[in-house]
């Protein structure tokens, strides 16, 4: 962690009484959530408060993903649109921050196209953000850092955007490089934090009611592996199920190549983690995974889903698919097809393949068009959709316990949350409710979702 004491101190003094708002906008995946809560954490020291409006910020602070094309075109559009605010007020800072600006390239682009810019600051740099800040008051034109050197800084209080649902980091980066992802190139080598400190960060979340934690990494089946001793991701989720208190454990991602048996017992024998396995495939082609290097087959995925649907022949799996991989053949896109219906998920996130300049898989050959990637994505949510309105039937009848996130969009006056499945639930009920455990009994089922009648409020 970079030692910014110094620099907080002077912007503090520089500030005095001012009032000072920011807007903070993150993008991109629920790591990349989590490091926006982290700079918002260090605004706070700042004296900064936060607002919705960019219109009301004196400090607007992109937070971005760089996974596909589309993420970044959003921000550069974005960054855009921005460079009339800072005509309008020169006193405006706008710094850019996340996984778009480690790829020195973005960096570049930014500094010589967007000079509405003022810094930008690289995923491992978080704590450089006052010294950057700090320059910027002292007038010098762009700034930034993109160093490495600082993953988590365990002294930084994060402002979180839930009073009952937190997410909690516990390892950084990733080795896997499979072709098509940028992560590891944005992100770095794996690093675990150390599980005295994720334990007591979840000590104090549930003292403090949170009634969900959500622990992240890119491949939380590897969290451990640099720190030698006895540390593994079973045992983690073993030692924090021993915390006292009514809580859900959830975690992501789970790399199906290192999905243990012990992992999977761990599942079923701790009562406070979640009834549910994001387990990400990508595709049913063996020869597609060989050039994804995802280092498992067909076989062996399913080998994994049998021992768990051995347990539980219900059980809920959730998985990642990419469509239009290079020269992903017909076959290779039925035998993904086959394998959806063969596993029987409740829910996939899907996408389509974006070549990300940098990785193995943007230098492969792809003679397959746009039309035909759009055109198996529209079958593959086709067949998902038919596969879930089946499955979800078997909820019907049971009682599920939902914790309510919010207000359900489509249906007035209902509520919706997750169950321990990962499942969608909405329901009549009071607004009181949110953020709480509740008991549901399933009546019907909808597209990617289900609904009952509450019975029991906790
Ligand atoms: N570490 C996680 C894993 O291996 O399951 C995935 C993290 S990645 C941020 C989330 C998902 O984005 C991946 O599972 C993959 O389906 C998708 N993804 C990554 N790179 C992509 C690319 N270049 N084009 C399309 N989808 C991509
Ligand atoms: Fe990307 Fe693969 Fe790492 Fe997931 S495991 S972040 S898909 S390289
Ligand atoms: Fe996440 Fe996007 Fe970075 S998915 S790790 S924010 S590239």
């Amino acid at each position: 962690m970079k030692e910014n004491t110094a620099a907080i101190n002077e912007i503090l003094r520089i500030f005095g009484d001012k009032p000072r708002t920011a807007y903070v906008r993150s993008f991109g995946c629920q790591l990349n959530v989590s490091d926006g809560e982290k700079i918002k954490g260090l605004l706070h020291e700042l004296g900064y408060t936060f607002t919705d409006s960019e219109n009301e910020a004196d400090l607007i602070i992109l937070n971005t993903c760089a996974v596909r094309e589309s993420a970044e075109d959003r921000v550069f559009g974005i960054v855009g649109s921005m460079k009339k605010l800072k005509e309008q007020r020169p006193s405006l800072m706008i710094g850019v921050a996340g996984c778009m600006t480690a790829q020195s390239h973005i960096a570049e682009k930014i500094k010589r196209s967007y000079p509405q810019v003022d810094f930008v600051l690289g995923t491992s740099a978080i704590s450089a953000l006052p010294e950057l800040m700090l320059e910027c008051l002292r007038g010098a034109r762009f700034s930034a850092d993109i160093s490495e050197y600082d993953d988590f800084s365990e002294e930084t209080i994060q402002i979180r955007e839930s009073t009952f649902k937190a997410s909690v980091p516990i390892m950084f980066g990733c080795n896997n490089f499979c072709t098509y992802c940028i992560v590891p190139y944005v992100r770095g080598r794996e690093r675990s934090r150390r599980m005295a400190d994720i334990v007591a960060e979840v000590e104090g979340l549930v003292r403090n009611g949170y009634k969900e934690i959500m622990l992240l990494g890119q491949n939380v089946n590897s969290y451990g592996n640099d720190l030698g001793g006895d540390v593994s991701f079973p045992k983690l989720l073993r030692s924090l199920n021993e915390i006292e208190g009514d809580f859900w454990i959830r975690f992501m991602s789970s790399h199906p190549k290192d999905a243990s048996r012990e992992l999977i017992d761990a599942i079923f024998e701790c009562d406070k983690v979640a009834k549910h396995l994001h387990l990400p495939v990508q595709s049913g082609s063996d020869d597609v995974l060989r050039r994804m290097n995802r280092r498992y087959t067909v076989e062996k995925y399913l080998e994994t889903v049998g021992y768990i649907r051995s347990r539980d022949p219900e059980f809920s799996l959730t998985t990642d698919l990419i469509v239009g991989f290079p020269n992903e053949t017909d076959e290779d896109f039925a035998a993904t097809l086959d394998l959806i219906k063969k596993v029987r998920y409740d829910n996939i996130y899907s996408f389509i393949y974006s070549k990300r300049s940098g990785t193995k898989a943007a230098d492969m050959e792809d003679n397959t068009s746009d039309e035909v990637k759009s055109r198996r994505m529209r079958e593959l949510l086709e067949t998902q959709r038919s596969v879930s309105t089946e499955w979800y039937k078997r909820f019907i009848g049971r009682k599920m316990r939902v914790l309510v996130d919010g207000e359900a969009k489509k249906r007035k006056g209902c509520l919706t949350g997750k169950s321990s499945e990962f499942i969608i639930v909405e329901f009549e009920g009071d607004n009181s409710l949110i953020g709480q455990f509740v008991e549901v009994e399933i009546i019907e089922t909808m597209n990617w979702a289900v609904a009952g009648r509450l019975t029991k409020e906790n």
